[in-house]
């Protein structure tokens, strides 16, 4: 099996394995909620970062309609290093948008690319989704090549679409691919 440029096996799954939440994931999730740039990322402005707002934010992507919440873990040790979701299902079109984020401190280890095979897996395959999309800012090249890579396709942009925490407007890619 051949070698990524980051070293990492082409087997994407090779790397990470996806399971549920468990409590010594908390600080790894916290670390992703209270990172200003992540955020941004993640076309979300977060009022409270304190630990009852951040256990709020995961028991609702827990319990998010006909959607999914998932902890992208090394494989080897387990540690969480980020997370997956699918949110915004429409049950009868089977449609719904799809979500990943990996830490800054694991990011470029093949954990991002192991997370978007492994989401495409589940919300075909768990979720009896037809396609999934994502909204992914213009300007976030690393999301836009994963999201490329892994057989999304480019739909357009909406302009001005994402106003973030300090105000600024920001362009959107938005992608879809048939499960
Ligand atoms: C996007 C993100 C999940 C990538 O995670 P990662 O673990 O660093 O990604 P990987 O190491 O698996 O890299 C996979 C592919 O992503 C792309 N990529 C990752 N980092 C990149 C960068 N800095 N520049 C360009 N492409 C990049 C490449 O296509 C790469 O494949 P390659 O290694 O064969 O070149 C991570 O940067 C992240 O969490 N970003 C913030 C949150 C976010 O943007 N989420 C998506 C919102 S739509």
């Amino acid at each position: 099996m051949g070698q990524s440029k980051h070293g990492v096996l082409e087997d994407p799954e090779r790397v990470a394995v996806i399971r549920s939440y468990e409590d010594a994931d908390f600080d790894m999730l916290a670390e992703i909620r209270r990172d200003p740039l992540m955020n941004a990322m993640l076309l979300t402005v977060v009022e409270r970062t304190d630990d009852a707002a951040v256990r709020e934010w995961i028991e609702r992507r827990q319990t998010e309609p006909g959607g999914l919440f998932r902890i992208v873990a090394d494989r080897h040790t387990g540690t969480g290093v980020g997370f997956i979701q699918i949110g915004q299902v429409h049950r009868k079109n089977g449609v719904g948008y799809g979500g990943l984020a990996v830490t800054p401190r694991f990011h470029g280890h093949g954990y991002g690319r192991a997370a978007i095979t492994a989401l495409v897996r589940l919300g075909r395959d768990e979720l009896g989704l037809r396609k999934l999309m994502a909204e992914i800012r213009s300007d976030n090249i690393a999301s836009i090549e994963l999201h490329l890579a892994a057989g999304y396709r480019a739909i357009g942009v909406f302009s001005q679409h994402f106003l973030d925490a300090t105000g600024s407007a920001h362009d959107v890619l938005l992608v879809e691919q048939l499960l």
